[in-house]
């Protein structure tokens, strides 16, 4: 890294800032509404918040709604920050600078497939299940699961966030500090000049991603893919 600050474009400050509190706040009623009607691998004695299910699922139906501009932001302009080719290459250089760098791209790529799994296993789940202790519910052990995968997954973006960064590469993701040519005013020219230059090289633009990037690819479509499920599946079982 350059001794210059880092900065973060405006517009993944915004998305990324209301993805983050919304996940967080998931991440914590998830947990008390497992505590509260579950509790089967441990429990926290903290009083019972009986609306807590509905509390977890406002939070929860934001996130699912900001999560697919996050995931379309990060796999297209941000994607420089996520899997580079030589990504798992470079993770036999243990220890070196390149390693950490890998490392935290990966950990940013994972915080995205984490995302997907925790919306689309929640999307399946029905809020009468746990108030009835129907606690084997397939789609539930999955919520489950993929809760203890996103809190990893968090707790790596941070730790690999900060070691290749720092304090001000964290901080540089919540500053207010916005450059002229980032701001809002220009966003309309620059979305026409984006869209002119993908329709003017829409073919060569795919070979060169294909061959470029192959892997990250592919998580984005089952990423994306998994999205779309998460928003169609349940029109499909309501009920079972
Ligand atoms: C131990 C952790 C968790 C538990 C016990 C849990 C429990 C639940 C329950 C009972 C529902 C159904 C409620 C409803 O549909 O209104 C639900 C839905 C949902 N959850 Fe979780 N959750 C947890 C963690 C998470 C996390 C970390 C995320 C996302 C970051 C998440 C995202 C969702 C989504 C998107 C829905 C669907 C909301 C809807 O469409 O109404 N959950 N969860
Ligand atoms: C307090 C919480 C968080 C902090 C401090 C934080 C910090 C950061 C930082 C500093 C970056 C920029 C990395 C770089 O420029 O090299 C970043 C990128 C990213 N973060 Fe977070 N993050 C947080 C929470 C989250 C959560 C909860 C998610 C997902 C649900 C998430 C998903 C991402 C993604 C996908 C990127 C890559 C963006 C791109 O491709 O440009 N972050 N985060």
């Amino acid at each position: 890294m350059s001794g210059s600050a880092p900065y973060q474009p405006l517009l993944l400050k915004i998305i990324h800032g209301v993805s983050a509190i919304l996940a967080i706040a998931a991440m914590v009623t998830g947990f008390l509404v497992y505590n509260t009607f579950d509790g089967r691998f441990g429990k926290v004695p903290i009083p019972r918040i009986d609306q807590i299910i509905d509390i977890h699922g406002t939070f929860a139906v934001f996130f699912f709604v900001v999560f697919p501009a996050l995931a379309l932001y990060s796999f297209h302009a941000g994607n420089k920050k996520l899997l580079q080719k030589d990504s798992l290459q470079n993770l036999s250089q243990v220890s070196k600078p390149i390693w950490w760098v890998s490392l935290q791209r990966i950990a940013n790529t994972l915080m995205l497939i984490a995302g997907f799994l925790a919306v689309l296993s929640g999307r399946m789940m029905k809020e009468e299940w746990l108030p009835t202790r129907q606690l084997n519910e397939i789609w539930y052990s999955l919520h489950l699961i993929s809760w203890v995968f996103i809190v990893c997954c968090f707790a790596l973006h941070i730790l690999m966030s900060s070691k290749v960064g720092g304090a001000p590469l964290l901080l540089s993701i919540f500053s207010l500090n916005v450059r002229p040519q980032d701001s809002p005013k220009q966003w309309s020219t620059r979305l026409r000049n984006w869209l002119s230059n993908l329709s003017a090289t829409s073919e060569g633009r795919i070979h060169h991603l294909m061959q470029n990037n192959f892997p990250l690819n592919i998580i984005e479509i089952i990423v994306l893919a998994g999205i779309l499920t998460a928003l169609i599946l349940p029109l499909f079982f309501s009920g079972d």
